[in-house]
């Protein structure tokens, strides 16, 4: 089982269908057990959400009965209003019968008492109440539920006949809405020489996640002659910077390729506190978020070292050159000292130490990445 999305909302996986199965058959045994052994009990199913507990509760049933159903709405979204209303009833005669309300839920309480009064008048000789499930956090009445098949907690739930906006009533099984969007993504940071690359590379096999980095899908759009790729080259052969909005909307080309991935590590971008925010308004316009921006911090002397070594047999004139080694801290620390206030500000910025092994760093960055 696995995540499901209905409209724009996600829903995990909550109560399977043997789950279901053994509580259903069990509600039947205990209401066949407290009755007389020949009573004859007429079933009322409260529709539409009971119409899969119902007929499977009523097969489990062993012995005569009868069945009958009354459709009430009470439901839009996922907040229980308050107003219900009484749409379709029964024609049977009830008096002197033993009636059992099969309801697939009992949230608020509000649809079980409209369900008291309207069989208040009706003289029935006993009136009982099975509710598949029950939301006990929120019960707001001082009604009697006589069967209680499965308490849970303040979640909204789909599956089994029970529905999302209408969606959702046909799956077997449960399903609860999560609050989490689905991916994990984050912005991984470092300056040059920090390992950036090793360890996105490492991340991503890690945890499936989709690595897009800025200067791949730039030569991957220059090189494809895509619209953005030929709009971009003209601003680079014209020496100028591309703007955002080009960036950006080859980025959410990528993401839009990479819908089901379990996140994206973003790196090149942003790099300016524009791009963070329309990064921000693109993501959340798609029900997802940046969740942590990941930077590696290593002392600068370090990095130098480290820069000069790999120059040596790198060939890159900027590897070599101990001011222009400099330049490119500077820069990033310019770069970073913004955005680390905007992530910060949002209680999204992870420093990580960038010290050390290869698999120390991926550990320290996978410790963070599994809190998000
Ligand atoms: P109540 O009147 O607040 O007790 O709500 C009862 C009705 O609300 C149920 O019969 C369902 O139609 C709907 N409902 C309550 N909670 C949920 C839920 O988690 N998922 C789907 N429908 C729900
Ligand atoms: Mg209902």
């Amino acid at each position: 089982m696995k995540t499901i999305k209905l409209n724009d909302l996600y829903f995990d996986p909550f109560i399977d269908k043997d789950e279901i199965t053994e509580i259903v058959k069990y509600l039947a045994w205990q209401v066949k057990s407290d009755l007389p052994k020949y009573e004859i009990p007429l079933f009322v199913g409260i529709l539409n959400g009971c119409f899969l507990f119902a007929a499977d509760f009523i097969r489990a049933y062993q012995g005569d009965c009868e069945v009958s159903f009354v459709k009430l709405a009470s439901y839009s979204g996922t907040s229980s209003t308050e107003e219900v209303k009484y749409l379709l009833g029964i024609n049977e005669d009830l008096t002197d019968r033993t009636v059992i309300i099969l309801e697939d839920i009992i949230d608020t309480g509000s649809t079980l008492q409209e369900i008291y009064n309207i069989f208040r008048d009706k003289n029935v000789k006993e009136l009982k109440v099975v509710t598949l499930f029950f939301k006990p956090e929120v019960f707001k009445k001082e009604l009697p539920i006589n069967y209680i098949g499965k308490s849970i907690e303040d979640k909204f739930i789909v599956g089994y006949g029970l529905d999302y906006n209408g969606l959702g009533r046909n799956y077997p099984s449960i399903y609860q809405l999560t609050t989490k969007p689905k991916m994990k993504n984050i912005v991984l940071f470092g300056p040059p020489g920090a390992g950036k690359g090793t360890q996105a590379d490492l991340l991503k096999e890690k945890y499936h996640l989709v690595h897009i980095s800025t200067g791949d899908v730039f030569r991957f759009n220059i090189k494809n002659e895509t619209e953005l790729g030929k709009l971009a080259k003209k601003y680079i052969d014209a020496g100028d910077l591309v703007p955002d909005e080009v960036t950006i909307d080859m980025l959410k080309a990528e993401v839009e390729k990479n819908n089901d991935a379990n996140g994206i590590i973003f790196d090149g971008f942003p790099r300016t506190a524009s791009q963070a925010t329309a990064l921000d308004e693109f993501l959340t316009s798609k029900d997802l978020q940046i969740d942590a921006m990941i930077a590696l911090e290593v002392p600068e002397d370090l990095l130098e070292e480290r820069i000069l070594e790999r120059g040596k047999t790198s060939g890159r004139s900027d590897d070599t050159d101990e001011e222009k080694i400099r330049n490119r801290f500077n820069e990033y620390n310019t770069k970073t000292a913004v955005l680390k206030d905007f992530y910060e500000a949002q209680n999204k910025y992870f420093g990580i130490n960038g010290v050390g092994s290869i698999e120390d760093i991926t550990k320290r960055i996978s410790e963070v990445f599994e809190t998000l």
